[in-house]
């Protein structure tokens, strides 16, 4: 059997993404593909005992290899991405959850002391905000909607899997009302990037994630955002709360979109990378 240095295997593999991917993402997945495909930790690299790959192993890791350099996101290929804790099953009928959406559930969670609220939340996905959501907040219910049956499923399973109070239901925001329940949260998500963003965007996102959740008509970049808030109006309790995630660009339009609707206290917060990125107002 032939020998093989951890150290050359790491360095090797940052080698063959780099063109594609840059140093810090290439380092990133090459800890990820040693752990994956050979059993190699961070430590083992660092010692650089040698180790005796079988020929299965050198097939898996040359083929994970040439999709990662296809820029395939390594959730879909290995259909798992980490969200505030938990593993979510992804697939390509969902978006990826973002780091930056786990601190939503923070503010969320911190907002107020809730009190077995009824939440719901629009877009839901892979349900990442809906499951992290019902397992943050003691004795809530949540009901998470989509237009993607497909995204249902996936939401649906990963609900069952975590053990989160969550059901889901198939709906068009813009075509169809929220149901009469009446909600103390409701919270989305929804798609915001307008499609001349295009230009600047990764072909991990563009190649692979699913249109319907990200894009958005350049001319109304803020649609999703107009038919939640008035809708909301009808679906809230009195002094329930509406919570987004939002393009950084339209801060102050969404303020202006909560104000224009009888919301009160309209709040901007901050992602970790100090863009603007979430808001919320309260129905009075
Ligand atoms: C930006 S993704 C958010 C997914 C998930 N909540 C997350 O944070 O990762 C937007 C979601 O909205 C859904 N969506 C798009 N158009 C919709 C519509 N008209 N009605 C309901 N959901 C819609 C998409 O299928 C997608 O799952």
């Amino acid at each position: 059997m032939e020998e093989y240095f951890p150290r050359n295997t790491f360095q090797d593999t940052v080698a063959l993404l780099n063109s594609e991917l840059g140093p810090q993402e290439s380092q990133a997945l090459a800890y990820i593909i040693l752990d994956k495909i050979f059993r190699l930790s961070k430590t083992d690299i660092i010692v650089n005992r040698q180790f005796f790959p079988d020929s299965l192993q050198k097939k898996k890791y040359n083929l994970l290899v040439r999709r990662l350099i296809n820029n395939e996101p390594i959730q879909y290929i290995f259909k798992e991405a980490e969200f505030y804790g938990h593993r979510f099953y992804v697939d390509k009928n969902v978006l990826i959850p973002r780091q930056e959406t786990e601190l939503l559930i923070q503010i969320i969670a911190n907002y107020r002391r809730w009190n077995t609220p009824t939440m719901a939340d629009i877009g839901t996905g892979s349900g990442c905000i809906s499951c992290a959501l019902a397992l943050a907040i003691e004795h809530s219910q949540l009901i998470g909607y989509d237009i993607s049956q497909e995204a249902l499923k996936i939401a649906q399973y990963n609900a069952a899997r975590l053990g989160a109070n969550a059901t889901f239901a198939k709906l068009d925001i813009l075509k169809q009302e929220l149901p009469d329940t009446k909600f103390d949260l409701i919270v989305s998500n929804p798609p915001y990037v307008m499609n001349k963003e295009k230009a600047e965007m990764n072909k991990n996102v563009l190649e692979f994630e699913p249109a319907l959740a990200l894009f958005v008509p350049d001319e109304n970049p803020l649609l999703f955002y107009k038919t939640i808030v008035e809708k909301s109006r009808q679906a809230l309790k009195e002094d329930g709360v509406l919570f987004f995630e939002i393009n950084e660009q339209f801060g102050a339009e969404t303020l202006s979109l909560f104000e224009e609707s009888g919301f009160t206290q309209p709040k901007l917060y901050k992602d970790l990378n100090d863009k603007q990125r979430f808001a919320s107002a309260v129905l009075q």
